[in-house]
């Protein structure tokens, strides 16, 4: 690994970390403030994806560390990163919600596979693994979310 490869892989994954920290509190907002028929079921699962988040998260908090970079830590930085919009203020509607998070999650996805392309040719093992777990699990999020369609 040289430094500039090193680097870029650093980038990459301060950027990830920003936009799952985004998705993370958008999650857990709608977790929050969710009602209607689908109540239940979305409050649930927007809680387990938060907390999934929370993981892969402290994850990628770590393997930026291994790069001797300092790791992100503040909303402000994230807000500067962020490609994921903050959630808006108004009171939105179920449905709403599983539109907004549905495209979030699949943009994530994409994003992601650019990033694991570069990992790989970078050899940078640990991204490439971190970055493999994460597209599961939004592809995973994606299609849990959208199950709730009407
Ligand atoms: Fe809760």
């Amino acid at each position: 690994m040289n430094t500039i490869t090193t680097n870029k892989t650093a980038v990459a994954l301060s950027k990830t970390l920003a936009e799952e920290y985004v998705l993370l509190l958008k999650t857990q907002n709608f977790h929050w403030n969710v009602d209607g028929p689908l109540f239940f079921s979305l409050h649930k699962l927007f809680e387990s994806q938060y907390k999934e988040l929370l993981e892969y998260i402290d994850d990628t908090a770590e393997v930026i560390r291994t790069f001797n970079v300092k790791t992100p830590g503040s909303f402000r930085e994230f807000q500067k990163i962020a490609l994921i919009d903050e959630a808006p203020n108004d009171m939105l509607t179920a449905h709403q919600m599983i539109e907004i998070l549905n495209k979030d999650h699949m943009a994530m996805s994409t994003r992601l596979k650019e990033h694991l392309e570069e990992a790989e040719q970078s050899e940078d093992t640990s991204a490439v693994t971190l970055y493999e777990d994460l597209i599961t699990f939004h592809d995973k999020a994606a299609w849990m979310i959208r199950s709730h369609r009407a």
